[in-house]
């Protein structure tokens, strides 16, 4: 990435008399009027006139074998099969593969199917590529945490240039399911609850990938994913099966798979998770219906690894009937399944599959490979040695100092806010199992990252404060004969070998922590969960607390009187409700990638102002989940504070837990900052509209609501400023608050900027009854303000 590249995705938004363009891009998104071609190049009459050419010299053998896909590297599923791949490519039977990763390895495939083959037909070579490639940023939840969708777009160029640099053009990016339920581990990979949020964040993803033009040296195309639904999996168990209502999948859960679509993503990933009674992986409606016929995706849906064969578990046929659902539903490639390979061709011999349906497969993935230059350039020079250079690590430290959210920042007694740290402490103790753990800064789903690049908070802090700085560990991640375990197992399960090590004694470490906190003026407890096996796939909890000893430790060192200040390392919002009551200052870090230590610090010594906010609501009680501010209404909802309920005997048959606050700790889109910022109200520039102005407004603004936004505090600071709509009288009901709107506004002290945001049917628009999607005559409540508790209100009347 040039320092040009670098500086123009880091432009800052220009707000001031104009609407954020942010805003302006979010709003550039679906018309339901007109026919989408949202990716001209699959489109275009000459790609397809080759495709066409090609395909009519296919043999139905040949055309099966560009259906099949296997992973010739290592495994990220289970049951990965052990063929001789070298003739499978010969054969021509293998049409991709997934993680072979660099020059030597994937050029040896390539050599075989350019050289050997009849057709000459490249191998497409996909990876999961999900924050970075070679160089870890942070982990996509964090990203979102940064409202800031150019963000998302350098990571994601520089994953890109990475990942094609190791012969990879293809990458199985962006996640775009919306997650509700942190119990669900895969939430880590997502933008978290919001469908605005997460559709800003998906067009993002998939322009730095794809640069809207698949055929640049530097593009790859992305796989979106998991279509469809996936993260709303019953109570957060992974693969679990989601049941939902028509019209909150369309409202909800499809919205950032839709623009992702309409901003050209070149293939889609199906889910493993049935909707409604149906696979997802064999599902017409979702693959055919609205993928093909409603969004005009001209690219190819791969199944997620294994989930074609997985059919069989839904019961819903044999092999040979599960394969043929699968490919007549709308899935094109087989991932690590072996079915499509195998028993496709006999059933379109004996007649029971049209070998037109086969065509249209081989037709949509043959598309992808032409628009990326494959059959022009198949092969990768070996490139050098990768190394995590000053321009990547500054890339990598900006975008992780962006993501933090400053969730408490409460003064002490005798010493104010401790935040930023300053020079007020002469003496800093730092203690944690995430303090010196360079494996965990780089979080889940980091494949090809290498820990020995990432810069722990112990190396950070030691560079700025020398012998200033005391240590401690004070435990492990995990307690007693657990903690082993994380030795013993890897991504893909391991053996349990971890019993025969010694089990570590917390009593004694946490004692000694104790004693290096008293020993300073300050402690920063570095706190979280581990990457392997508790977080991304397969890492569902039922218990949402720091895992181990560590709330043990954390209520120990609390226990000194010291100023304490907690730093939460993991890759979802974890159950923080006796830490929020306890200590001081808090700060969400999640995994932040190769720079955590350098970001942090930067963070907590007051170099960088935090802006993050949440992107996903943080719960009192795990029992709470799923949790999200975008809640339906009820009739009888809760009012006020109910933590002292035999108090408050009026809120009886209310909407309500008799043991806790219906309320989030920490709610969406919260995050302080070490300024202040004040709110004007906001106005519209009108107070009515007629419906049927905005029904024909598509992504047009028909109303621009305004507000002034002023830095009160003594610093310069970032906003994000955000605006929340409730439709207050549609035929169906709709959410007591949706997100329709945010800017990142930085503000120098005691500065002021207008900022603007256009509405109009994109953002007013619902799904009613017949899950059409309309605007009705109605009233909208508008709020603009830091978080989705604004109170600020305005409102505008759609008319007959
Ligand atoms: C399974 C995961 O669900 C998916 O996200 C990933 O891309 C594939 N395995 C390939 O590793």
């Amino acid at each position: 990435m040039t320092t040009e590249c670098f500086r123009k995705l880091y432009r800052p938004l220009s707000i001031g008399l104009v609407a954020a363009s942010c805003i302006l891009a979010g709003s550039a998104a679906s018309s339901a009027q007109t026919k989408p071609t949202p990716n001209r190049q699959l489109a275009s009459p000459e790609l397809n006139a080759r495709v066409e050419a090609l395909l009519k010299k296919m043999t139905l053998e040949e055309k099966v074998g560009q259906l099949a896909q296997f992973a010739a590297g290592y495994a990220t599923g289970p049951g990965a099969s052990n063929l001789r791949y070298d003739d499978l490519v010969a054969k021509g039977q293998l049409g991709s593969m997934l993680n072979v990763v660099g020059a030597e390895a994937t050029n040896h495939y390539q050599h075989i199917a350019m050289e050997k083959t009849r057709l000459r037909i490249p191998i497409l070579f996909g990876q999961d590529v999900i924050h970075g490639h070679r160089t870890t940023f942070p982990i996509p939840l964090a990203i979102a945490a940064s409202w800031d969708p150019e963000a998302a777009e350098l990571v994601a160029r520089y994953g890109a240039k990475e990942a094609r640099a190791d012969g990879i053009p293809w990458v199985f990016s962006p996640m775009v399911d919306i997650a509700r339920d942190p119990r669900w581990g895969r939430i880590i990979e997502s933008a978290g609850e919001d469908p605005y949020l997460g559709s800003a964040m998906a067009r993002a993803w998939v322009k730095g990938y794809q640069q809207d033009d698949l055929s640049k040296p530097d593009s790859v195309a992305v796989s979106v994913k998991h279509f469809a639904a996936y993260g709303a999996a019953i109570a957060g168990r992974d693969y679990n099966a989601v049941e939902m209502g028509e019209a909150t999948l369309r409202q909800v859960y499809l919205k950032p798979y839709q623009a992702a679509v309409e901003a050209g993503a070149a293939t889609v990933m199906s889910s493993f998770n049935s909707i409604n009674g149906v696979p997802a992986t064999a599902n017409p409606f979702t693959l055919t219906q609205i993928l093909r016929k409603e969004w005009g995706f001209d690219g190819f849906v791969v199944s997620d690894w294994g989930a074609v064969s997985e059919l069989k578990n839904h019961s819903i046929g044999d092999g040979p009937t599960v394969a043929r659902k699968a490919l007549e539903a709308g899935v094109d490639m087989d991932m690590e399944g072996n079915l499509f390979g195998t028993v496709i061709a006999d059933q379109v011999r004996a007649g029971k599959i049209p070998e037109g349906v086969v065509d249209e497969a081989v037709r949509r993935i043959l598309r992808v490979k032409f628009a990326l230059g494959l059959f022009e350039h198949p092969y990768v020079e070996q490139g050098p040695v990768y190394d995590a250079t000053p321009e990547r690590r500054a890339a990598a430290r900006k975008v992780a100092e962006e993501t933090f959210v400053l969730l408490k920042n409460d003064p002490v007694e005798g010493v104010g806010t401790i935040l930023p740290l300053t020079k007020k402490a002469a003496k800093v103790a730092l203690i944690g199992p995430m303090a010196d753990n360079q494996k965990e800064m780089l979080g889940a789903w980091a494949v090809t990252g290498d820990p020995k690049f990432a810069i722990t908070l112990k190396t950070a802090l030691s560079e700025r404060l020398g012998d200033r700085l005391l240590y401690a560990p004070g435990c492990g991640l995990l307690a007693g004969e657990d903690a082993n375990v994380l030795k013993a197992v890897s991504f893909t399960g391991g053996t349990a070998s971890a019993a025969s090590l010694p089990v570590p004694d917390d009593a004694k470490t946490i004692e000694e922590a104790v004693l290096t906190a008293k020993a300073a003026d300050v402690a920063i407890l570095a706190l979280g969960e581990p990457t392997d096996w508790f977080e991304g796939e397969a890492g569902s909890r039922v218990h949402l607390g720091f895992t181990g000893n560590q709330e043990k430790l954390l209520e120990a060192v609390v226990g000194t009187g010291k100023p304490v200040i907690l730093v939460v390392l993991a890759g979802r919002p974890l159950e923080l409700k006796w830490a929020a009551g306890h200590v001081p200052a808090i700060l969400e870090a999640w995994s932040p990638g190769v720079e955590a230590g350098h970001a942090v610090a930067d963070v907590l010594f007051g170099d960088v102002n935090p802006s993050g906010k949440l992107p996903a609501s943080f719960p009192r009680a795990v029992g709470q989940e799923p949790l999200y501010y975008a809640q339906l209404p009820t009739g009888r909802p809760a009012h006020g504070d109910l933590s002292h309920m035999p108090h408050n005997a009026g809120e009886k048959f209310m909407s309500r837990y008799v043991d806790e606050e219906n309320s989030a700790l920490f709610a969406f889109g919260w995050g302080l900052s070490y300024t202040r910022f004040s709110y004007t109200k906001p106005t519209v520039n009108r107070a009515e509209v007629p419906v049927r102005e905005v029904l024909a407004s598509g992504s047009k603004s028909v109303v621009t609501v305004g507000v002034d936004v002023t830095n009160t505090g003594s610093v310069a600071g970032t906003e994000v400023v955000q605006l929340y709509i409730r439709n207050t009288a549609a035929s169906v009901e709709q959410p007591v608050r949706e997100l329709k709107g945010f800017a990142r506004v930085t503000l120098a002290a005691g500065e002021t900027k207008h900022v603007e945001f256009p509405l109009g049917f994109n953002e007013l628009s619902f799904y009613n009854a017949e899950s059409k999607e309309t605007v009705e005559p109605t009233t909208y409540d508008i709020w603009v303000g830091g978080s989705s508790l604004a109170t600020s209100e305005a409102s505008v009347t759609v008319v007959e």
